[in-house]
């Protein structure tokens, strides 16, 4: 099967497009608005670009040509926050998606509490893994006003990580960081199944594993 998205309509190609990009990672976005009121929302278009100065970038559409809190707040304050989300607070991590109104309070809302960041305002998740503190360093609007998004781009500047999790010599302990990743719609994965796929070093080598 093949589809051509030039002939498609925008729902039907964020459907395919969010299918077969799978497992997403989520990043869970914290900032603060204008008026003080803390927001917290799920985003599964996200991904890391460079570790050195860190940068990631994630991307928010709209509601019917109209910005999410998310976008509004990292507009006015150039912060934010990206929370990691595991399965214990997955949940939390859903009810936050909900459409609130940007004075609802939705760390009251989804029953989460306000942790302090070192470097931005925007406040970070306290049940979270871990946490990248971020200044905003651009954002790019791509595609259309209605069914478009707008890539916003990050410096992580401070990493809060659960002491357990960080093993020595910066070494994480994914296993029992236990991330969620997002399948398409309501689905979700686990990261708790891990196997070992070592690098071939030398050419040599790699004719030894199609033998
Ligand atoms: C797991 C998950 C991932 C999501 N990823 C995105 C995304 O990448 N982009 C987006 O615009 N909305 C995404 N959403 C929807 C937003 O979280 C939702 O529109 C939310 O209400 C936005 O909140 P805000 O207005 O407070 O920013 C996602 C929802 C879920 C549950």
């Amino acid at each position: 099967m093949k589809f051509d998205p030039a002939q498609m309509e925008s729902p039907d190609i964020y459907k395919v497009l969010s299918g077969v990009v799978i497992p997403r990672p989520i990043a869970w976005v914290s900032t603060v608005g204008p008026d003080g009121v803390p927001n917290v929302a799920p985003y599964s278009f996200f991904q890391p670009i460079t570790p050195s100065p860190p940068h990631i970038s994630f991307s928010a559409g709209s509601r019917a040509g109209v910005k999410k809190d998310t976008e509004t707040n990292i507009e006015a304050s150039g912060e934010f926050v990206v929370n990691i989300v595991n399965s214990d607070i997955a949940r939390r991590m859903a009810i936050s998606a909900l459409d609130f109104s940007p004075e609802q309070n939705e760390f009251e809302a989804s029953g989460l509490t306000l942790g302090a960041c070192d470097v931005v305002s925007a406040p970070r998740v306290a049940e979270a893994p871990a946490s990248l503190e971020c200044q905003m360093r651009q954002m790019i609007p791509i595609g259309d006003q209605r069914y478009g998004a707008t890539l916003i781009i990050g410096e992580v500047v401070r990493f809060h990580v659960r002491d357990d999790l960080a093993l020595d010599n910066f070494r994480i302990d994914f296993g029992n960081l236990d991330a969620v990743g997002r399948l398409a719609g309501d689905w979700y994965c686990s990261t708790t199944e891990q196997y070992d796929l070592p690098r071939a070093k030398y050419q040599k080598e790699l004719s030894d594993w199609f033998e």
